[in-house]
């Protein structure tokens, strides 16, 4: 707590006290919402016993478990996934908590009824809009739809950088880039505290693969962690604020994230002076005093531990010195901060209507956002001279794809295409019913559009030769709890293939939560990824395919040509076993085109790159440096006939002077921006550089350092396309480590 607001406390108690006032009227400041938050939260823990506080950092699944039979307290929402008692003398309300990122979840562990919510699509869909206003107005549909249900915690802020393009949980974060990915998610975070609730951030840090993740250590020099994963968390909890944050299942060089010191303690509550409170991942705590005093505030859904490690082992361990009173009494405090913070303590929760229509809609604008146009020999947009369309695979008459895991929301229906995949965890495959045949048929009432399920790659061709042009739906599932890798299951590379050959005018559609490989793309006319698109992916697909509004999304991940060009060509940990072992970071901060970079190796797609239906040209950029912030100023012009979406990127890196030979890769990502411009538009944009990004991190100063120099700022339309350069000279600076927070 602020100096400040111990003192403002201690004056006014005993200001209070000397007047005779009860003391009731001062220590009762927490229920004033005129009140700082940390002076709020002060006041409610000096008022808790014991119980009190050890019953607000003890968490119960919100489901019922099979192991043990664990059934919560009845005051749980069933199906959900956790539960905190409240204290009602303080006026505490119960934690009702709920997954996760992309809406409103439901535990399949339990008999409960399924809650149909809206799901939006992916998070790599939101980075992949480079638009954090969307992710934003996202985050607010899912949690005003997770306060309509009764939660007032939401699981939220998926943001572990995509090291692994095999990763399962690719979908639920935000790529490859720290300044992207935090942007996005501290965006989406922000909008869903907007509903007075608390949105977490997670995993802290370093779960970027599925593959042994309660076992895996992911080792990495601090200098690159910081410039890496803990830079998107850094700058995500700048943007966001996040009541709070979830530690990994993983180890990080060789410490289980849960009672990590580095990173609770050291990285997040000093360095960052982050003020919420730390939970865990469930099932992700394996000690008592090490957790706690390493900073774990609350131990969430204690049945997945292999026993309880708070509640009263925790009692015990104050009462043994082994946990300082001081650290149980931060714990309580921290919780109590989040919840005067984000509203939650003076909004109490009531299950509502939802205006499920209105969510969809927002569902629909997230995906039109993020779906990206890869290729187009000039077969896109659909126009209605185009009379006769063959439609094929993956349910697309039925509905779009969602990822698995703990993240899946089920829609109205439950599933518009039950019994597909594993029944039981990490399934069902859940498909969306919005499907992107019907919004064909209705964007192109001229045409005839027929569909095939695909099953018969023959039956397929044939029909495609017979139609003026094929579209072949292309889906692999991805799920927590499991990576892949990246070849299009079931054939799809050879139905593409045959539809291909059979009509020239081919365009894949995918549905998937990262890359791909595309053995067939040279036969395709036309390629359009979509991710898993979310409760309005079909009515998305349909409007970008037929340019009712343009292709704007951009790619916030490489996709590699072959594992071969990947830092990791093999998966780390395939044949462990489930034994522990080790992924050795040797990259450290070069992830993603960063590395591509650093190898100069050419890949399938690069970062940053999308197609849009017109084109754009770009001006000089001029640069500005003003207290060691670099402010880039440009232009770009809608060169096309018809209007669309610019993303032009900024990406900046050490020249002449400058200790090129100490960054990760020759250039980083340092700004963007997204517009709609008209036919022959010229639009200009301003993008602000965050110091850290022109710096590297020094271990033994404990600071951001910039060395004096010459710098190259490059203005793109990705990661591997450069149009315009210009070059600034940047002052040495030293940024100590925790001048940036701001919490
Ligand atoms: C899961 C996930 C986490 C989720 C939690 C509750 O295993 O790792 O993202 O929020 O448990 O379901």
């Amino acid at each position: 707590m602020s100096s400040h607001a111990s003192r403002f406390l201690k004056w006014s108690l005993l200001f209070g006290l000397t007047l005779g006032v009860s003391a009731t009227a001062e220590t009762t400041l927490w229920r004033d919402p005129a009140q700082p938050a940390d002076v709020r939260a002060e006041a409610l823990v000096q008022a808790m016993t014991q119980d009190e506080k050890l019953q607000l950092v003890f968490g119960q699944f919100g489901s019922v478990q099979k192991r043990p039979a664990f059934y919560p307290a009845v005051e749980a929402r069933m199906g959900s996934a956790g539960y905190v008692p409240g204290i009602a003398r303080l006026g505490i309300p119960p934690q009702w908590i709920t997954d996760a990122g992309l809406g409103v979840a439901t535990q399949r562990q339990s008999a409960a009824p399924y809650r149909e919510r809206t799901a939006l699509p992916g998070s790599i869909a939101a980075a992949a809009s480079f638009d954090p206003a969307m992710a934003y107005r996202g985050g607010a549909m899912i949690g005003a739809e997770a306060r309509a249900s009764g939660f007032n915690v939401m699981l939220g802020g998926g943001i572990d950088l995509l090291r692994e393009p095999r990763g399962g949980r690719n979908f639920e974060y935000a790529g490859e880039d720290p300044l992207l990915a935090a942007s996005v998610v501290g965006a989406a975070i922000a909008g869903i505290q907007s509903n007075g609730i608390i949105s977490t951030i997670k995993h802290f840090a370093f779960n970027a693969q599925e593959t042994g993740r309660m076992v895996a250590s992911a080792d990495i020099a601090d200098s690159a962690a910081r410039m890496s994963d803990l830079l998107a968390f850094e700058l995500a909890i700048e943007k966001g604020k996040p009541g709070a944050a979830m530690c990994a299942y993983n180890r990080v060089n060789t410490v289980y994230a849960c009672e990590s010191d580095y990173l609770l303690t050291t990285v997040l509550k000093n360095d960052w002076r982050y003020r919420g409170y730390v939970m865990s991942d469930w099932g992700a705590v394996h000690s008592t005093e090490k957790a706690a005093n390493a900073g774990l505030d609350q131990e969430s859904a204690y049945t997945f531990d292999a026993k309880p490690f708070f509640g009263a082992p925790l009692r015990q361990a104050v009462i043994e010195g082994k946990v300082p009173q001081a650290r149980l009494d931060d714990m309580a405090r921290r919780i109590a901060y989040a919840m005067f913070a984000t509203g939650l303590y003076d909004n109490p929760v009531a299950e509502a209507p939802i205006d499920f229509e209105a969510s969809r809609k927002v569902a629909q604008a997230a995906a039109e956002g993020g779906i990206v146009l890869l290729k187009n020999a000039g077969v896109l947009p659909l126009t209605s001279s185009v009379k006769h369309i063959v439609v094929i695979g993956s349910h697309a008459d039925k509905g779009v794809m969602s990822g698995g895991g703990s993240s899946t929301v089920f829609p109205q229906g439950v599933n518009a295409v039950p019994g597909i995949g594993p029944q039981g965890w990490p399934g069902p495959v859940v498909f969306l019913p919005s499907s992107p045949l019907a919004a064909l048929k209705s964007a192109l009432p001229g045409a005839t559009v027929e569909y095939l399920d695909g099953a018969d790659a023959k039956a397929a061709a044939a029909a495609a030769a017979k139609a003026d042009l094929a579209i072949v739906f292309a889906s692999q599932w991805s799920t927590e709890d499991a990576d892949h890798d990246l070849n299009l299951p079931d054939g799809l590379d050879d139905l593409i293939a045959a539809v291909a050959a059979a009509n020239a005018k081919t365009v894949v559609v995918l549905q998937n939560g990262g890359p791909v490989l595309m053995p067939w793309l040279d036969k395709a006319a036309g390629v359009v990824e979509a991710w898993f698109p979310g409760a309005g992916g079909g009515e998305a697909i349909a409007r970008v395919l037929t340019g009712a509004v343009d292709a704007s999304g951009r790619l916030p991940v490489t996709f590699p040509a072959s594992l071969a060009q990947l830092a990791h060509p093999a998966l780390p940990g395939t044949d462990a076993n489930g034994k522990p072992f080790a992924i050795e970071y040797t990259e450290g901060a070069a992830v993603g085109y960063k590395w591509f970079a650093k190898n100069r190796s050419t890949p399938l797609f690069p970062f940053g790159f999308g197609l849009s239906y017109t084109h754009f040209s770009y001006g000089k950029p001029s640069v500005a440096t003003k207290d060691g912030r670099l402010t880039v100023t440009f232009d770009v012009t809608n060169t096309g006939k018809r209007a669309g979406a610019a993303v032009p990127q900024i990406y900046v890196g050490p020249a002449a002077g400058a200790d090129a030979a100490q960054w990760e890769a020759p250039f980083r990502l340092a700004g963007w921006g997204k517009a709609v411009l008209q036919p022959g538009e010229t639009r200009a944009f301003s993008v602000s550089v965050d110091p850290r990004l022109l710096a590297r991190f020094d271990s033994a100063a404990r600071a951001w350092t910039v060395s004096g120099g010459t710098y190259t700022v490059s203005l793109g339309a990705s990661a591997a396309d450069f149009r315009q350069t210009a070059s600034v000279h940047v002052d040495a600076a030293l940024y100590a480590v925790d001048s940036f927070a701001k919490q």
